[in-house]
């Protein structure tokens, strides 16, 4: 197998602490990977006066897959790249209880879903405006029965969904869960919307997920109204399997989703499109613990793991999946927000020992 490159953007406040112990982590399983450290954030600011400069560009745009920390902000305009520039229309967060985490649940063992969201359309279009500014187009308010820029003054925000931002993240989705049955899973996809208040925009998606789940004959579509959607996935998330989300919703209940089983610091992330993915765990750059080398590296860690399988090196990734689970049940080098005392370098530590 050819050498890959891998870009790294360590992010900021506490998220270079994860990256690094966890990037010398996955050096150590896959040696075939050149890493790549492109002037992003403050070290563009330093070195050319440009948060996201043309070269961190060519660098991400010359590599097989970029490792991203977490932003504070100053490292966002990489990440917006790697979202829109690259098309990485498919956020996959996988939901899997680890033994030893404290879940607040009473019976988390065996939770084991994921949660494909739509990467890059609904209101993350991010086009808002003044309400008065809608008068020009007559937009007829359904609920209020008049013209929507009668309002007071006020900001709206434009929530698009579209045919094909929907079919391949279905696709996506389908997939999925057809690989996942081939290992002894449900192959059921879930889909949540709103659209019994939004028929156009959270409708359209359920149509075309519908329709997707055609092309999956194998696969059991669910559906369900997105607040009762959010009620099950608390009380009932054993019966999950892969769900498929409009964009926000994907954002908020995949925080949720991370809340069941330990926290973010276990949320990992991989975002992939048609020609490219990029890894980066969903949580923040955690600034209230920056510097004090406590910061989890879990929701990192496993983020590498995904990156090394689509890297085509499945192997390495299992054991270092399995090397953080065996950390977990054993429970004597865990981080603070895991109830443990262990820094950052030994949990990694940790998990370099039982590779
Ligand atoms: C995430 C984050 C981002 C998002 C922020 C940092 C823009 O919350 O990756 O979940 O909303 O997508
Ligand atoms: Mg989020």
């Amino acid at each position: 197998m050819s050498r890959k490159r891998v870009v790294v953007i360590e992010g900021e406040d506490a998220a270079p602490e994860a990256v690094r112990p966890s990037v010398a982590l996955l050096a150590r399983l896959a040696g075939d990977i050149e890493w790549v450290y492109p002037p992003v954030g403050a070290r563009g600011m330093d070195a050319g006066g440009s948060p996201f400069p043309p070269e961190a560009r060519a660098a991400i745009d010359a590599s097989d897959a970029t490792l991203f920390g977490a932003t504070s902000g100053l490292s966002a305009l990489a990440l917006f790249y790697l979202r829109w520039g690259k098309q990485t229309y498919a956020n996959v967060r996988p939901t899997r209880y680890l033994r030893g985490c404290p879940s607040p649940l009473a019976h988390p063992d065996g939770i084991d879903f994921v949660i494909v969201r739509e990467n890059l359309e609904d209101l993350y279009v991010a086009v808002e405006g003044d309400v008065q500014g809608l008068a020009p187009l007559g937009l007829q308010s359904f609920t209020l029965q008049r013209p929507v820029a009668d309002l007071k003054p006020g900001t709206f925000a434009l929530k698009v969904i579209t045919e094909l931002g929907t079919d391949r993240v279905a696709r996506f989705a389908f997939d999925l869960a057809r690989r996942r049955k081939a290992h002894g899973r449900p192959g059921r996809v879930t889909c949540a919307t709103k659209h019994n208040m939004l028929p156009r925009t959270d409708g359209l998606f359920r149509a075309r997920v519908e329709r997707v789940a055609g092309e999956f004959p194998d696969i059991e579509l669910q559906t369900f109204i997105v607040d009762d959607f959010a009620r099950r996935l608390v009380a009932e998330p054993h019966s999950l399997d892969v769900v498929v989300l409009p964009n926000l919703y994907g954002d908020i209940l995949s925080d949720a989703a991370a809340g069941l089983v330990g926290g973010l610091g276990l949320a990992a992330s991989g975002c992939y499109g048609d020609t490219y993915a990029y890894f980066e765990s969903a949580h923040g750059s955690a600034p209230d613990i920056a510097g004090r080398n406590i910061i989890n590296p879990t929701a990192t860690l496993l983020s590498g793991a995904m990156m090394l399988e689509h890297l085509g090196f499945a192997a390495p990734a299992r054991r270092l999946e399995a090397a953080v689970a065996a950390v977990y049940v054993e429970g004597r080098h865990l981080t603070p927000d895991q109830g443990g005392c262990a820094s950052t370098t030994e949990f990694c530590t940790a998990v370099a020992d039982r590779l």
